[in-house]
């Protein structure tokens, strides 16, 4: 065998050869969504122009002024961004309130085909005060568990379906290749093997072994391909950008490296993927034939729907708007993502296929994709009305799904360092000085993607339990436990834990240059190491960061990732309630010279402060 196919990780090599074997247009999924064509066919037949369009339609809720849109346009999915929150707030009864209202008004169109709700809950059902929020996929990537990813799909699916909504966009199954990107904490992994398994466990754990089961919501792997893999570029600004840059690498680099979620997500019967807005050696992923149909849709056989990423459509150039959706309708989109230009893409639409610019065939194809998942969720059986169960209710965010939560954190810390015996800490410990700004800050500890798009520090966000809430409550009655930000007032302890990081934020607000540590993390460390006391650092981030300095201060130091609400998932380790088994799932680097660094460059250039795969315990 060639040395260079030696170099394909076994299993990569397995799923490439086994997708190849797959006749184009046959999912092997147990019930594939083409075998519900003979139900969409009839549906289809009747259904104008106009009805066919607004099923490829999704506007954001913010934008949708008068909801009487979703009848009179035949809209067949509303979408809620980051940000897209109901009026009345985010508790779980505006919610359900606001899905239920949407769904009402699709149902009074002539063909009552209900729309697909789609969010982004990308940790938990991240929009809606009160849900358990699980770790980001940079620190489920260190659980090396499918089963426990797959188990958290599942309860993400049970909370998105309290509120009726029955999409989620996610799992991403993006290999981010350079930690400098803000979407890094998204990824499971930078090795391709590990983001297949762990894609695939989110996909079933989400959809289930039904997707027709109102306990299943519909999973949308994204971005559709090679997200991670974009080239680093100083822009005008003078500042580092990776996000929705341009990959610049040949196909087999591709497949090798970006392309095997989506071989294994497919063959798990994912209803929705979700192309790119990063580009492949210069062409918009959501602009391109060869990766859309070609690639995915008649060698993989995916059987469900491409919907666009938000705007995605308006980067697609030269041309204007209505040249944008031509490019990308006839290249494979299905669905397109306008939320607040719906009812222009409606109309441009129309008229592309009118002058014949987009056949009619491909309209029928979109259509016919997009209600196979709607009869494979049984969204079309009239006899199940699509409004929300509102007896899920009770469960939402009960302790019994925080269990799941506090079991993924425990599982997902990596002990980077343990010198002196430093770790696991004492319960009868006499003092321990806790600081660090993310000891107490549930939005900090959450990170993007939470409430907010972009997150928020501060206890606004949701419910949980901090860090330091954590340690308070697992330590003996005896023990006193101090608290100061900045570390001050540590002397006379028995040792001191400091909590730092990174503050909140998602896609480009996360792209960085400069990875080191801040200054106010470093004076925390060092007033610690000033009291003369045993230092552990505990790393609240999204990624890897430069942390030198403070490694050579601290006894010990643990990453911790973005572990979300169940803050005692950490304190667990920290006294030894649990063994520390996570390992580390992205290279980390000793300097940001080093980046992009990981698993899949030449090894002669690898040499990181702690390997990939890299963890200890006691
Ligand atoms: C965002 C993201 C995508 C998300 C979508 C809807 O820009 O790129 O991951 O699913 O818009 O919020």
């Amino acid at each position: 065998m060639p040395t260079r196919l030696l170099r394909w990780p076994a299993a990569v090599l397995a799923a490439a050869v086994l997708s190849a074997l797959i006749p184009p247009g046959c999912a092997t999924g147990p019930k594939t969504l083409a075998s519900h064509d003979a139900q969409v066919k009839p549906i289809l037949a009747k259904m104008t122009l106009d009805e066919k369009i607004g099923q490829m339609t999704q506007p954001d809720l913010d934008y949708i002024n008068d909801p009487a849109d979703v009848t009179n346009l035949f809209i067949g999915s509303v979408l809620s961004g980051g940000s897209s929150d109901p009026k009345e707030g985010n508790s779980l009864q505006a919610w359900t309130d606001t899905y239920d209202r949407l769904q009402q008004q699709a149902l009074k169109t002539r063909l009552g085909i209900p729309i697909l709700y789609g969010v982004d809950a990308v940790h938990g059902h991240n929009n809606v005060l009160g849900a358990v929020i699980f770790p980001h996929n940079v620190g489920l990537g260190c659980t090396r568990n499918p089963a426990l990813v797959e188990k958290i799909g599942r309860v993400t699916a049970e909370e998105v379906r309290a509120t009726g909504i029955q999409w989620t966009f996610a799992p991403s199954v993006a290999a981010p290749q350079d930690i400098r990107w803000g979407r890094t904490y998204e990824g499971f992994s930078e090795d391709p093997v590990l983001v297949q398994q762990l894609g695939e466990a989110a996909t079933r754990g989400l959809q289930g072994p039904d997707l027709a089961s109102p306990l299943s919501v519909l999973a949308c792997a994204k971005h559709y391909v090679g997200d991670g893999g974009t080239t680093y570029v100083v822009g005008p600004d003078g500042k580092g950008h990776l996000d929705q840059g341009d990959t610049k690498v040949d196909e087999q680099t591709l497949r090798k490296i970006h392309l095997p979620g989506y071989v294994t997500t497919v063959k798990a019967g994912v209803g929705a993927i979700m192309p790119s807005y990063n580009s492949w050696n210069g062409v918009k992923a959501s602009a391109s034939r060869r990766l859309l149909t070609e690639i995915l849709k008649e060698e993989l056989g995916f059987q469900g729907f491409l919907i666009s990423d938000y705007n995605a459509l308006d980067q697609i150039k030269p041309g204007d708007f209505k040249t944008s959706i031509e490019i990308s309708i006839n290249a494979g989109m299905d669905m397109a993502m306008v939320p607040g230009s719906y009812k222009t893409f409606i109309s441009r639409l129309k008229e592309l296929v009118q002058e014949g610019r987009v056949p009619m065939s491909r309209i029928d194809d979109a259509v016919t994709r997009i209600l196979r998942v709607k009869f494979a969720m049984g969204l079309m059986d009239k006899s199940r009305p699509p409004l929300a169960d509102r007896s899920l209710h009770k469960s939402f965010g009960s302790p019994e799904r925080r269990q799941v939560a506090r079991q993924a954190v425990r599982e997902s810390l990596v002990l980077l360092k343990n010198e002196r015996q430093a770790l696991p800490v004492s319960k009868s410990a006499a003092r321990i000085h806790v600081a660090g700004k993310n000891a107490d800050d549930i939005g900090n500890q959450c990170g993007g993607w939470t409430i907010d798009w972009q997150g928020k520090s501060g206890p606004v966000t949701t419910g949980g339990t901090t860090i330091l809430a954590a340690i308070r409550s697992a330590v003996s009655s005896n023990t006193q436990v101090t608290f100061s930000k900045d570390g001050s007032g540590a002397q006379g302890a028995t040792l001191g834990i400091a909590v730092i990081g990174e503050l909140p934020y998602a896609e480009m607000h996360g792209d960085r240059s400069d990875l080191a540590l801040d200054k106010e993390d470093l004076s925390t460390v060092a007033n610690l190491k000033k009291a003369g006391i045993p230092v552990v650092a505990v790393l609240v981030s999204g990624r890897p960061m430069i942390i030198n300095e403070a490694l050579a201060q601290a006894d010990a130091f643990v990453a911790a990732w973005l572990p979300g609400t169940e803050g005692q998932g950490v304190s667990d380790v920290l006294f030894g309630d649990y063994k520390p088994t996570g390992k580390l799932s992205f290279s980390w680097p000793r300097s940001m010279d080093q980046l992009p660094l990981n698993v899949n460059l030449p090894a002669a250039g690898y040499d990181p402060l702690f390997k990939y795969g890299y963890g200890l315990s006691w």
